[in-house]
């Protein structure tokens, strides 16, 4: 158990402070993933997702594409707003009527990656599986897209989300064109919209396909600038970053210094925030300093 001092951790959440106690790098592995900062642009995709959520079913549904390049967090935006709305869920469920839950969990929000080439049976295989109810392969396309648009509607799902969608773009032309006609079939027929996450080559093809470019509104995530919201950003960080002493992660050079390693994306900054803070932590210092960061 290392030494932990009264001063130790008072630059960090109360939470973050409780982790002092791991040893070892473990203090850093174990609690990364947790680490969420709900900064301008993600508050701004939460919010539309929201009002997406409340807007009743409908027959002509409108999609949302979030785009943007490699690593300036798309995923965990997704990922973060789907767990807490799917979460709140059965938890008012439960508290409603434990006794009818039965088999039929309540599920708003279905999140999958998209199959290569758009592939419609895997795409189905993707939904079932993460409503807990796969299909043998065998099973013909159409006969598991009955299974999920049941299963849409008994777990009262009011969202798809489809990551990774520019895998459907790896398609042939014929390919391409018969995944357009079973989203707007699956929206079409469910009632419910499509959010939909990849690169900025998505919003290329959406641009020249009319369909998808009337169906969709979008939202593009950009790296950071090195301006005052990235310095606050690394405050955030700081805060949520289990080691002793602080770092002075903000203070100009360094702020310049991680702006320059990372190109301002958030997961180029996270990983090599991570890094440097196991560092920290295996060399005793115990805060992360301007060499941690050049060394990794
Ligand atoms: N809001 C956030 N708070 C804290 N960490 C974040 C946040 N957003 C992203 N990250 C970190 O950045 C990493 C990369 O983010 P993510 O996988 O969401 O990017 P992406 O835009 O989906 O990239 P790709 O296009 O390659 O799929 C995450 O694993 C996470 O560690
Ligand atoms: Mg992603």
């Amino acid at each position: 158990m290392p030494d932990i001092t009264s001063d130790d951790g008072a630059h960090l959440t109360e939470k973050t402070r409780t982790y002092l106690a791991t040893p070892g790098e473990d203090r850093i592995l174990n609690n990364w993933k947790s680490i969420w900062i709900g900064h301008h642009d993600a508050k701004h995709v939460h919010a539309k997702l929201d009002m997406m959520l409340k807007t009743p079913p409908s027959s002509r549904p409108k999609n949302l594409l979030v785009y943007g390049e490699s690593n300036v967090g798309k995923s965990t935006i997704l990922e973060r707003w789907a767990e807490a709305v799917n979460q709140k869920a059965a938890v008012a469920a439960e508290a409603e009527d434990p006794e009818t839950m039965g088999d039929w969990a309540v599920l708003p929000v279905v999140r999958v990656q998209t199959p290569p080439k758009g592939d419609e049976g895997r795409l189905y295989d993707n939904i079932l599986r993460a409503m807990g109810f796969p299909l043998p392969i065998s099973y013909s396309a159409s006969a598991k897209c009955q299974t999920v648009l049941k299963l849409l509607a008994n777990n009262q799902t009011k969202i798809v989300m489809l990551d990774e969608f520019h895998n459907a773009l790896s398609g042939r032309f014929d390919q391409r064109l018969h995944f357009n006609v079973v989203i707007k079939n699956l929206t079409n027929e469910a009632g419910i919209p499509l959010v939909v996450a990849g690169v900025e080559a998505v919003e290329m093809v959406f641009n020249k396909e009319d369909q998808l470019h009337r169906r969709f509104s979008r939202i593009k995530l950009e790296a950071w600038r090195d301006n005052d919201d990235w310095r606050k950003l690394l405050r955030s960080f700081e805060r949520l970053i289990p080691l002793k002493h602080p770092s002075s992660l903000a203070q100009p050079e360094m702020a310049t210094t991680l702006y320059e390693v990372s190109s301002g994306r958030i997961g180029d900054l996270s990983d090599v925030l991570r890094e440097a803070a196991i560092r920290a932590i295996l060399s005793g210092e115990e805060r992360i300093t301007p060499d941690m960061i050049q060394a990794v």
